[in-house]
């Protein structure tokens, strides 16, 4: 029967409906060669413009879900069956909600501390995939020839020399932003923390990714936030239809999203997404906050933009840092606000004054260099062959059933154990082998909701001691 004519006259929403009603639609189309609806029928059984209809295809093109053959029509991706085998996603019932999840949090952390362990929880890459050999000797010069670096603060907004090679390399990813508009952080975490105060109060409502990076969870609990869990797609992310109605719904000050190589789910949201996502947010007024850490470990070497670079509404704050990429201790990150960096900096000031100065002025270095560049290039390149070579590990050792995500960028893996498995009690059991992963509860304020599932960082040690980690949490099945 055909669909009655579409209310809505916002195009960018009319096409993400329709994208989303087709993928529904595909989950019935199963065999690679079967040809998907045409245009013209897309058309009419939705009461649609055919320019609409190819803009909701090109949604799914973007997402990798259909190809489109020339002269043929559409059809499904050949790679649907590693496409079939990424992790379904639960759906949390939609509502704000306190968070509570502190003490699981800092109780899995701690364990990573407890040695020896194979360690495939933390979300850190090995030593030998950082840039650490060139890094060290940035910092012996930085020693030698810039006392001063040592003897005072630096200014609170950053070290003019890093803001500005930071600004030059964003311009890179079409960030048209000034250096001083740039505010250096300790690390992506100290960014999240700045970006939420600036636009939130105790009580208000953060829509977040669902499953999402539990240390974002943690900020909203500490500083007295609700949130709105958002179920997010491994493919393709937030569910933008939903979100739309509950921000006709309920006031929802601030999104915060891992848009390129998320954590846990490693997807890139395609362009168009982020778009609509922009839109929607600045049509709410809700401040949109965009985590980019893992943003340089894109494995197809085309260009990913961030959201902040299609921002031309101002509604976006980026935070991110050089933690995954060139080193954690260093504790550099940054984040652009949405307006004038001059609240941020003074909510910076009374925390930490300043970012170290030596660490700043090192990663200038290793940016003007381009050492840092070098060095992303070649791990992503060796990040996305052992996430591939995990995931079939996994899928060869794990019970049958089990699915695995397909990640984009990054290098942690998302693990649905199929039923009646629980990650709690394998965690426990793989802590005895000497193995640790992060199981599924840690990602979610609602409790159970992601019990069945686990990450995997498959990057965390050499490629042996993973498979070795793989093998013994196997075994506790
Ligand atoms: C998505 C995401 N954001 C932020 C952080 C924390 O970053 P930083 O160490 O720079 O504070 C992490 C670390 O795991 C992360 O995965």
């Amino acid at each position: 029967m055909p669909y009655p004519p579409e209310k809505r006259t916002d195009s960018a929403h009319l096409y993400l409906n329709i994208s989303l009603k087709l993928k529904k639609l595909l989950r019935h189309h199963t065999e690679p060669e079967q040809k998907l609806p045409s245009l013209r029928q897309i058309s009419e059984e939705f009461n649609i413009s055919l320019s609409t209809a190819q803009s909701a295809y090109q949604q799914l093109i973007d997402e990798g879900l259909v190809q489109v053959r020339p002269r043929s029509g559409y059809f499904l991706t050949p790679d649907k069956r590693q496409q079939s085998l990424q992790p379904q996603m639960p759906a949390a019932t939609p509502g704000a909600e306190r968070v509570k999840v502190s003490e699981l949090v800092i109780r899995m952390l701690s364990l990573a501390r407890q040695k020896p362990v194979i360690n495939l929880g933390t979300a850190v890459p090995e030593p030998e995939l950082m840039p650490l050999e060139e890094l060290a000797k940035v910092q012996r010069q930085i020693s030698q020839r810039t006392h001063w670096a040592y003897g005072g603060y630096s200014p609170t907004g950053g070290e003019p020399a890093l803001q500005k090679a930071l600004a030059d390399y964003l311009h890179e990813k079409e960030i048209l932003c000034q250096p001083e508009q740039l505010l250096i952080t300790n690390g992506c975490t100290e960014a999240l923390r700045i970006a939420l105060i600036e636009c939130t109060r105790p009580g208000d409502i953060v829509a977040i990714e669902s499953p999402t990076y539990f240390t974002i969870l943690q900020q909203l609990e500490s500083l007295g936030l609700k949130a709105l869990e958002i179920p997010t797609s491994p493919e393709s992310g937030m569910d933008l239809e939903l979100l739309s109605t509950m921000m006709s719904a309920i006031r929802v000050n601030a999104c915060v999203v891992n848009p390129v190589g998320h954590n846990p789910l490693g997807f890139i949201m395609s362009d168009q997404k982020k778009r609509q996502l922009i839109a929607l947010c600045h049509s709410h007024g809700t401040r949109l906050i965009e985590d980019v850490i893992y943003m340089d470990m894109a494995y197809d070497s085309q260009k990913v933009l961030p959201l902040k670079a299609l921002d031309q509404h101002h509604v976006v704050s980026q935070c991110g840092s050089f933690s995954k990429s060139l080193s954690p201790a260093l504790r550099v990150g940054w984040l652009i606000p949405a307006g004038t960096p001059a609240p941020a900096t003074s909510s910076k000031f009374l925390t930490n004054v300043s970012v170290s100065t030596p660490c700043q002025l090192s990663v200038a270095r290793m940016l003007e260099k381009g050492l840092y560049q070098k060095s992303v290039r070649k791990n992503t390149r060796l990040h996305a062959g052992r996430v591939l070579q995990t995931r079939e590990w996994i899928l060869q050792r794990f019970p049958e059933g089990t699915r695995v995500s397909l990640p984009q960028a990054g290098f942690m893996l998302w693990v649905e154990l199929p039923e009646p498995w629980k990650a709690m009690p394998i965690h426990q059991k793989a802590l005895e082998k000497g193995v640790l992963f992060l199981p599924g509860d840690v990602f979610s304020p609602t409790s159970d909701l992601y019990s069945r599932y686990l990450r995997i960082n498959c990057c965390a040690c050499k490629p042996e001691e993973v498979l070795e980690g793989i093998k013994r949490i196997s075994r506790c099945f």
